[in-house]
């Protein structure tokens, strides 16, 4: 039995020829996989992540800025800030207590970043710079902009005490003007792309700084290699049922997969999965279209499309079985909103029931649905999620023919961006 639990409820019916054909692409993949692994493919190296040595050096860090620092300025796009977000904003919602994380660089809205430092003229905070190219724009200004406001008030010196950078130890010009004032680097290794980095310092330090324990991030993950990554192939694996199954609904119409959270503090976990799947498999006109939403409060804004829209969408619903707090509803002698049938009940069960009421209504309505379901909303859980996830994008991509490391239609924006600057890509 796995950590994670697969369950998938269809209303559709799948031409026995084309199931066949999946499940023994999706043998010879996974074959490859692990000759691949074996003969150590650097394409293959996010696989090991989990097992990063840099953790020591993150954690004795983390400690350092946790203590002296109010705020932690976060500077990365994409995969070099989604993953953190969503870990920091799934486990602990609005109720960080230590060191703030702020994230910027994802925007170039000048009334957000004016916002930010209004709220930190009078702090003393660090940043956590992250480029893998350190050539993207976005954060580029971004750590611009702050970097010269920590120089102007504590000097050169005060504010390379301040700076840490994750970028690739190679090349690049983030990684030059670090290495000329002498700022701490983390180095991103070659082959792990964004939206795979989140288990290295890229995730792992804003983190460890935000207070979550980073050792049960990577157990969770570590848990999910070995469950989920063995050698001989096995069809009960939720992974290969996952992809199996959405893309035989790919193949039937469903170009659109919706993946459903039931707890507000998972939207950002969400964006992450979105970025992780769009950006893997949508290329060469082909891959599902990913989108995430929150019930039971999407429910009264797509709601209506989902039950009797067009018939062109799937949902994957993710499930935990137990939350942080158990607030229970109280009976009112006066009973004046009619809601005293509740009384007694936990909101987590009445959420279940709108989940398991939903799901029955989507099923019928056409939508087929898979539940993920996870024990509790932990560390442990976060990366044994990111590991699932991360796997199940690998196959995927790879059963649709699409290289799911490379993400070559992020630069047509790029080319017009900067023509009409007037000036060549920095870097
Ligand atoms: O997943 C990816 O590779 C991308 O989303 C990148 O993370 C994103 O484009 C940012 O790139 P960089 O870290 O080079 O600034």
């Amino acid at each position: 039995m796995t950590y994670i639990q697969f369950d998938f409820q269809n209303p559709i019916i799948f031409k026995e020829t084309q199931m066949i054909k999946f499940q023994q692409q999706l043998k010879n993949i996974h074959h490859k996989l692990c000759v691949q692994k074996q003969q150590k493919n650097p394409c293959l190296d996010w696989m090991n992540i989990h097992q990063t040595e840099d953790n020591f050096k993150i954690q004795e860090l983390a400690k350092k800025i946790r203590n002296r620092f109010q705020f932690l300025v976060v500077i990365g796009i994409g995969g070099s800030y989604a993953g953190a977000k969503a870990a920091i904003e799934m486990l602990q919602g609005t109720m960080n207590h230590g060191t703030k994380i702020l994230f910027v660089g994802q925007n170039m809205s000048s009334s957000y970043i004016h916002q930010i430092l209004e709220q930190l003229h009078d702090k003393d905070f660090a940043i956590h710079m992250i480029s893998k190219s350190g050539s993207t724009l976005e954060p580029a200004l971004a750590f611009r902009i702050f970097r010269t406001f920590l120089e102007k008030k504590y000097g050169e010196n005060g504010a390379q005490e301040r700076i840490f950078v994750t970028t690739n130890p190679n090349d690049g010009n983030l990684l030059k003007l670090s290495q000329k004032k002498k700022y701490t680097i983390f180095a991103l290794p070659e082959n792990i792309c964004g939206r795979f980095s989140v288990l290295t310092s890229v995730g792992l330090l804003p983190m460890a700084v935000a207070g979550i324990d980073i050792e049960y991030v990577q157990k969770g993950a570590t848990t999910a290699y070995k469950e989920l990554f063995s050698q001989i192939f096995n069809f009960n694996n939720p992974v290969y049922q996952y992809v199996l199954y959405r893309n035989l609904l790919y193949q039937s119409g469903k170009k659109i997969e919706l993946f459903v959270n039931y707890d507000p503090d998972m939207l950002a976990f969400g964006k992450w999965w979105s970025q992780l799947f769009a950006e893997s498999e949508g290329k060469n006109h082909k891959g599902i279209f990913p989108s995430t939403v929150i019930f039971s409060t999407d429910l009264h804004t797509i709601g209506q499309y989902i039950q009797e829209g067009e018939r062109h969408l799937f949902e994957t619903v993710l499930w935990f079985e137990n939350t942080l707090s158990n607030i229970t509803i109280e009976a009112d002698f006066e009973n004046l909103d009619g809601l005293n049938d509740l009384a007694g009940q936990t909101l987590q069960n009445i959420n279940k029931k709108a989940f398991l009421g939903t799901l029955q209504a989507h099923v019928e309505g056409g939508v087929p649905n898979f539940i993920l379901t996870i024990p509790k909303k932990d560390a442990f859980s976060f990366g044994y999620l990111v590991y699932f996830f991360e796997l199940a994008v690998t196959l995927s991509s790879y059963l649709n023919k699409v290289d799911p490391f490379n993400q070559p239609g992020v630069e047509a924006y790029k080319d017009y961006m900067y023509s009409l600057l007037n000036q060549c890509p920095i870097g």
